[in-house]
């Protein structure tokens, strides 16, 4: 428990999920230190290890063997994720650490799934940060999808700017997915199978295209929703003066081909002090409080803070997931067009 914070109606219980697609950007680097960073400037946080697998953000946080892990929770070893907080040595930061026992996360069930995304909301935290894997599994969309916001991770790499672009069709379609079963449109499958159809939707905004042709204010309805959604964009790795513009390119990049706007949160410079903190088991923040990439994440964080979004999340996150399921709902379709489309 988050002692003393239990039914703390002012605490904010903003959840930030980090991901982007690729393996290897910073992701777990950047939750932990944002957590660091939030939680200098008064803000209770807890970070998640959701990298199902993959589980070391323990290690950017300085901390060796963790007590506790994620697979307590889904093996039912404990009934409440509260149960599996455990503190760091940053004040008013908590961890909950993920588990790389592959008999406890082996393809995780969509039950446990589920359970887990209902008890993240009731954490007791200014913010819940959720440090997820690379690729695009229906895991790794949903629980970015359970988030108030979202950030992007990528560094200046062709191949990671690809996975983040494809990383955020996957999620726009699992979010329309999702959306669809809140706000069912008659006949969907069967109108978008229809050859007539089906040949013109290449793309997501195809796709709403031809949603809005069938039914105009049920689509209003969908993009209102997918319009609440906010994403933010971390360029991380960034080594020369000339990539200083890539993040600002990128943002733009997304908004024509994708239609949405993050918001570029900043960059943070290629520094060969990371690596070496997190060998030796020191926090960026901690260990380099004053190089150039720990003032990067703290005004990173600045910028959260600063966020109207914090104020009033319009998007509905884990509450999509508590939605009674509708019979006629299965949009497989959707996974065929995510595979036909690109940038
Ligand atoms: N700005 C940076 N400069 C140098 N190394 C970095 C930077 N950001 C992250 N790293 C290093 O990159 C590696 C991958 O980071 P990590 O956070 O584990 O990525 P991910 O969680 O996205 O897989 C780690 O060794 C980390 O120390
Ligand atoms: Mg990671």
């Amino acid at each position: 428990m988050v002692s003393g914070l239990e039914g703390n109606t002012r605490l904010k219980r903003f959840v930030i999920a980090v991901g982007g697609g690729k393996g290897g950007t910073g992701k777990s680097l950047l939750s932990a230190n944002l957590g660091i960073a939030l939680a200098e400037l008064r803000q209770h946080v807890i970070v998640i290890d959701l990298d199902l697998g993959g589980a070391n953000l323990h290690t950017c946080l300085g901390i060796r063997s963790p007590k506790a892990t994620l697979g307590d929770f889904l093996n039912k070893k404990v009934g409440k994720i509260e149960k599996i907080l455990l503190p760091t040595p940053i004040p008013r930061l908590k961890l909950i650490n993920g588990s790389n026992d592959p008999l406890e996360i082996a393809n995780l069930p969509y039950a446990q799934k589920i359970r887990l995304i209902k008890q993240f909301k009731n954490l007791q935290a200014d913010f819940i940060i959720l440090d997820l894997g690379g690729g695009t599994t229906l895991n790794v969309l949903d629980f970015f999808l359970t988030a108030d916001y979202g950030i992007i991770v990528a560094i200046p790499e062709p191949t990671s700017m690809e996975n983040a672009s494809l990383f955020i069709k996957c999620f726009m379609m699992r979010h329309l997915k999702r959306l669809l079963k809140q706000f069912p449109i008659e006949n969907i499958q069967d109108r978008i199978k229809d050859p007539g159809n089906r040949d013109s939707v290449r793309t997501f905004r195809d796709l709403l295209r031809l949603i809005r042709s069938f039914d105009k204010a049920g689509a209003r309805k969908i993009e209102t929703k997918l319009e609440y959604f906010k994403f933010g964009l971390i360029m991380n790795k960034l080594r020369e003066h000339s990539e200083a513009q890539i993040g600002n390119s990128y943002q733009s990049m997304i908004r024509r081909c994708l239609g949405i706007q993050m918001d570029y949160l900043g960059p943070i410079t290629h520094d060969e002090k990371i690596p070496s903190s997190v060998k030796k088991f020191q926090p960026l923040l901690v260990g380099h409080p004053h190089a150039r990439a720990s003032h990067a994440i703290r005004l990173i964080a600045k910028r959260i803070l600063g966020m109207d979004q914090l104020v009033s999340p319009l998007h509905e996150g884990a509450s999509l997931y508590t939605q009674q399921k509708t019979k006629k709902s299965r949009p497989e379709i959707l996974h065929d067009i995510n595979k036909k489309k690109s940038v």
